[in-house]
């Protein structure tokens, strides 16, 4: 049995009531404890219910990390591999400090200095890390469907931390955090995407996060960076971005993801920072009280201005400080399967 949280933590005493937390009039159905499923592999598996489990549980994860609260020994005797086959600030950082709040032993395998450069398979890599029994490994990998490859064969609870152009599941879990905390629910809110829509995890994860919990979302960029069939998800999406920011609750802006792009998407930089790039003028057809997101890395003076990133709006920062509780929230409550 994983240990409960110590008794200063009384927020993780018992798993939070998703009635009281969520925001989301109406939703006073029976709330999940646990997750279905032992891996996270996406968005697109949970139901609203467990994503609001996971939401507010990480509510409750909050206290943990402040002065009176350091941490609690919900994973301890718990290891945790986090594997990252791509450059990572944020998400690895955030899941570092995750762990040790949670009290588990973790390790951080350096790709670059490990065997993969020699040639060794994903599989085999992810086979020799089993046969030393951790109990969870994150893994980002520049596949798509590589965390789900692991799941098949690992006995390890597997977190996909971005896979490929596929599912980034936990930066659109602390992106509804972050929306929560503001807009106190999802459900109604006008949510304009706006970017490198073709080439973007976070997209695909926040499409099925938002549909889920009801958000009215609006999808923009060039027509070369739209994915055919995506108003599948059930957006609307358009090549006019004062369209989609009009009167939005929330602009959500998604880096231009140049390392993925082979050919021209469109003319220039330049160009697309003047026809697509969050001005204040662009935000100003935004409501006044509209918040500004973006996963990161930014590239300022492309998809973003400065004065934008920087100013009263932007919760950009905030999103990467709620990234450590709602990676506590999904460690924590994938461990109370373990036994
Ligand atoms: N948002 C995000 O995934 O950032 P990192 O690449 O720095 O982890």
């Amino acid at each position: 049995m994983i240990e409960t949280p110590s008794p200063q933590a009384s927020a993780l005493q018992g798993t939070p009531s998703p009635a009281s937390a969520s925001g989301q009039p109406g939703q006073a159905a029976a709330p999940p404890v646990a997750l279905r499923a032992r891996h996270l592999l996406g968005i697109e598996s949970l139901s609203p219910e467990e994503i609001v489990l996971i939401l507010d549980t990480a509510e409750a994860m909050k206290e943990v990390g402040s002065r009176t609260v350091k941490k609690v020994p919900a994973l301890r005797g718990r290891t945790v591999v986090n594997l990252f086959f791509e450059p990572s600030t944020r998400t690895r950082t955030s899941f570092e400090i995750a762990e040790k709040r949670l009290s588990a032993d973790t390790l951080s395998i350096a790709v670059a200095t490990s065997s993969v450069t020699k040639g060794e398979t994903l599989v085999d890599t992810a086979l020799n890390l089993e046969a030393m029994s951790p109990d969870m490994i994150v893994m980002r990998h520049a596949s798509s469907g590589a965390a789900h490859l692991l799941a098949q064969i690992c006995r390890a609870r597997i977190i996909n931390a971005g896979d490929g152009m596929h599912e980034h599941p936990t930066q659109a879990l602390l992106d509804a955090f972050t929306i929560r905390q503001h807009k106190k629910r999802i459900a109604g809110l006008k949510v304009a995407i706006i970017g490198d829509l073709l080439h973007s995890r976070v997209l695909r994860s926040n499409l099925h996060l938002l549909g889920k919990l009801g958000a009215n979302v609006w999808v923009s960029a060039p027509r070369t960076l739209i994915p055919p069939g995506i108003e599948r998800f059930g957006v609307t999406a358009t090549t006019r971005v004062e369209d989609a920011i009009a009167d939005a609750d929330v602009v959500m802006m998604l880096r231009i993801q140049m390392e993925r792009m082979q050919g021209h998407f469109f003319p220039s930089l330049r160009e697309y920072f003047t026809l697509y790039g969050l001005t204040k003028e662009r935000l100003a057809l935004a409501r006044p009280d509209a918040i500004v997101m973006h996963p990161g890395p930014m590239n300022r003076g492309v998809e973003i201005a400065s004065d934008v990133a920087d100013g009263p709006a932007s919760v950009i920062l905030e999103q990467v400080s709620n990234g450590v509780a709602v990676r506590m929230a999904v460690l924590y409550l994938l461990a109370g399967g373990l036994d």
